[in-house]
């Protein structure tokens, strides 16, 4: 931090500069807004200023109102309020835009009289990912400068464009080069000077007209992509009322919906997900520990992850070497990573014509693991088998370098196990990527009991080099999110064996807001993999253990899910998304009848009621034993990994908004019924007997 006022005002010319300095982000916090209201009274009374720049320090124009404040008494002055000092000025007023333009900072700049911007800067107003909306004139204005389609976008989805597509829209009326937004907001304003410009006030400009066709088709658009989801049809209306109304009475309409929405569940989820991903990737006992260089990875395996994560890497700058088994798997596997690169620059992740070069100037796929005596870092990604993976460790521990890191892509099996088939436990950890890897922004980091915490730095700055959101997890069977999952599943399995069907149980899951209900999961993941933990774990099953025999059944009749075109569901041409199967109801009648079981009905509201338990339930134990560090950590995983609706918050969050006593009167009630499954968290049972919190448990965990 600076020992400056985070608002400056001092004189170039007849130019006054009022810049922001604010950091990290330039966020407008009361300190912020009281010093731009205190600017603009000083621009008035500045005889010698005759126009003004609003611009920022550091990496970014102002990235939108201080989300911190939210859910606290609001403090004068209020942000509409400075914004309209700003457009209400007799001086011209120019923002000069740089970094990410986001919020309040594009209101802000909205209520200038000219908007400038260096050519990397982004623009958008995301408060609907927040559960809000503009709050600060983003709906009124928005129309009045660039039209409404373009304002109904933008506000109702949350969309960042660039600095060309502001151009464009009439968003910013300039474009400048170099680095430095103060001195192009100078040039910009002298040059309004020059040309006698006077303030254009977008509050006086009369509302646009709106095609009523065009309002039915985004009505449409944001009703379905809402889902579940207030905020965005608040907006949508926000920008569609304020077009027949005068200005004044548009702003209040507007601060009105937004103060509405500050009280909602769904901001209050949101802003938990956003700062419980930023929480996430700080380990309170890594301060002070400096990761390893990395610039040069192996990769062992070049099958669905292994190829992922090469591809993954590559695009974040990194050198690969993948060793395969043979040079036909290994050439299969190059051909893959060719692929996703080229998708990577159809994304724009990479430049359009990058994937070659790196191709060719930062990949290798070969069998020999010679290669691997000068890499930094190692993701194993071979089958998941203990036996194989403690051999591939053996032979990294003869080849590598002292001070490699040694990761597994392990998604189950225990890392201390494969840390002991080497003479290095110190440096093996988890390195635990979702699929598709290249696309997938989770990443679990798993620390074993022996792993240092050089190491554990090190895969927090590779996870954030790769633009992952890493999570923390201690070791246990699943680590997190599959544990997590593992649970839920059985929680659906059980009522599938009782008399729900896989169709009812997804149709249940994603009305309450998942992307996809358990067996669509397991038809996309394929089935032969739960199979095939399950057949692993079957010598040491508990008798108590209700086996699904139907997910056995279809595996062994070749039934793989979407690969093989029939799992739960079946897929051709005509249904590639999947179809219920006709014959499914039948297969789990012979069996229910062959396990005694008289089948039961569930609402839709009894299994999202025992899902969710099964999953807090879990979550509470991970918690519990230290496999996370703190409940948001395990809402991020769920979030990101796992398709759980995000403005809900996650699964921690919603039970601790629920109330942790109806969580465990659920289980209480479900334990009568099978006390073996539902075994109570003693956490959970504890904060509910207390009135306590999830999200105030801290394990100490960091601090290992
Ligand atoms: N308020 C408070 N803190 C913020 C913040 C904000 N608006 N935006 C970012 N931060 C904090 C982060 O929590 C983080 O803190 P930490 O270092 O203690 O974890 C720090 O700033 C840096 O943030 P990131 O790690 O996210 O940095 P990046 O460089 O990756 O991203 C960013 C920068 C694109 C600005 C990103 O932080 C972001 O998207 N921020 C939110 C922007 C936003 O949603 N603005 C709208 C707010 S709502 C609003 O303006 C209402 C208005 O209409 C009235
Ligand atoms: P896969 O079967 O697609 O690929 C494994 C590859 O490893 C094969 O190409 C095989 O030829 C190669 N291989 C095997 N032994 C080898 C050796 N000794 N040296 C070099 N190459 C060898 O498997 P997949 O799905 O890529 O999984 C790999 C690992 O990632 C497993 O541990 C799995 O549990 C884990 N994982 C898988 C996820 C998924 O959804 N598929 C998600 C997260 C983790």
């Amino acid at each position: 931090m600076t020992d400056q006022p985070p608002v400056q005002y001092r004189r170039d010319g007849d130019i006054a500069v009022i810049r922001v300095d604010n950091p990290p982000v330039n966020a407008l916090s009361a300190a912020v807004r009281t010093g731009l209201a205190e600017a603009m009274a000083q621009l008035a009374r500045d005889d010698q200023a005759r126009a003004a720049v609003i611009c920022c320090a550091g990496r970014t124009f102002i990235a939108g109102a201080d989300i911190s404040e939210f859910g606290k008494p609001p403090v004068q002055p209020h942000l509409p309020d400075v914004i309209a000092a700003i457009e209400d000025s007799a001086k011209p007023v120019i923002a000069a835009l740089h970094g990410t333009v986001l919020g309040g900072g594009l209101e802000v700049a909205l209520g200038a009289h000219g908007r400038i911007a260096l050519s990397g800067a982004r623009m958008g107003l995301p408060e609907v990912t927040l559960g809000l909306l503009p709050g600060a004139g983003g709906t009124q204005r928005l129309p009045r400068a660039v039209g409404v389609e373009a304002a109904l976008d933008l506000v109702t989805s949350g969309r960042q464009i660039g600095a060309d597509e502001a151009l464009k829209l009439g968003l910013i009326d300039t474009l400048a080069d170099g680095d430095d937004p103060c001195a192009a907001g100078v040039a910009e304003a002298r040059r309004w000077l020059d040309e006698g410009r006077a303030p254009r006030r977008l509050s006086e400009i009369a509302a646009p007209e709106a095609d009523p066709q065009m309002l039915d088709r985004w009505r449409a658009t944001v009703a379905k992509s809402a889902r579940g989801q207030v905020a965005p049809m608040r907006a949508f209306e926000a920008v569609v009322n304020g077009l027949s109304m005068p200005f004044a009475q548009g702003m209040a309409m507007e601060r009105q919906t937004f103060t509405e929405l500050m009280q909602t569940p769904e901001r209050a989820a949101l802003i938990h997900a956003f700062f419980a991903e930023r929480r996430a990737a700080q380990a309170d006992d890594l301060a002070g520990v400096s990761p390893r260089k990395v610039d040069r990875i192996g990769v062992i395996g070049g099958g669905t992850m292994g190829q992922g994560i090469a591809a993954a890497a590559l695009t974040a700058g990194l050198d690969v070497t993948l060793i395969e088994r043979d040079d036909a798997a290994a050439e299969k596997a190059r051909a893959g990573v060719a692929l996703m690169l080229e998708g990577a620059a159809k994304r724009g992740k990479i430049a359009p014509d990058a994937a070659a070069p790196l191709m060719e100037g930062s990949f290798r796929a070969v069998t020999d693991y010679d290669g691997l005596a000068q890499v930094d870092l190692v993701i194993e990604a071979v089958f998941e088998d203990l036996d194989v993976k403690r051999d591939v460790f053996r032979r990294l521990d003869g080849i590598c370098r002292p001070g490699t890191v040694l990761a597994t892509n392990t998604s189950y099996l225990d890392v201390n196990l494969i840390a002991d088939a080497t003479r290095r436990p110190q440096d093996v950890i988890g390195l635990h990527f979702f699929s598709p890897p290249n696309i997938m922004r989770l990443l679990e980091i798993v620390v074993a009991d022996r792993t240092a915490p050089e190491v554990v730095a090190t895969a927090f700055a590779l996870a954030k080099r790769m633009g992952k959101i890493a999570v923390r997890s201690g070791v246990c069977d699943g680590f997190i999110g599959n544990r997590m999952m593992l649970a839920y599943r059985t929680a659906a399995d059980h009522m599938v064996l009782d008399g729900a069907s896989p169709y009812d149980i997804d149709r249940a899951i994603t009305g309450f807001g998942f992307a996809m209900g358990p067996y669509q999961v397991g038809d996309l993941a394929g089935l032969d993999i739960g199979y095939a933990t399950r057949q692993r774990k079957a010598p040491t099953r508990d008798p108590r253990e209700r086996v699904p025999v139907f997910a056995d059944r279809l595996v062994e009749a070749g039934r793989l899910g979407r690969k093989t075109g029939r799992g739960y569901y079946i897929y051709d041409d005509q249904t590639p998304k999947g179809r219920p199967d006709p014959e499914m109801a039948g297969m789990l009648d012979g069996i229910r009848a062959e396990l005694g079981i008289t089948p039961r009905d569930f609402t839709d509201k009894d299994i999202q009621t025992r899902y969710m338990a099964a999953m807090v339930n879990e979550g509470a134990k991970i918690l519990d034993e230290g496999i996370a560090a703190r409940a948001s950590d395990i809402d991020v995983v769920l979030l990101h990994g796992y398709g759980f609706p995000r403005w809900k918050g996650g699964p921690m969050h919603w039970a601790d908004a629920r109330g942790l006593d109806r969580m465990a009167a659920d289980i209480t009630r479900l334990a009568a019924e099978n006390p073996y499954f539902w075994q109570m968290s003693p956490l959970l049972a504890r904060l509910a007997a207390e009135g306590g919190r999830l999200a105030d448990v801290n394990t100490g965990k960091d601090a290992k």
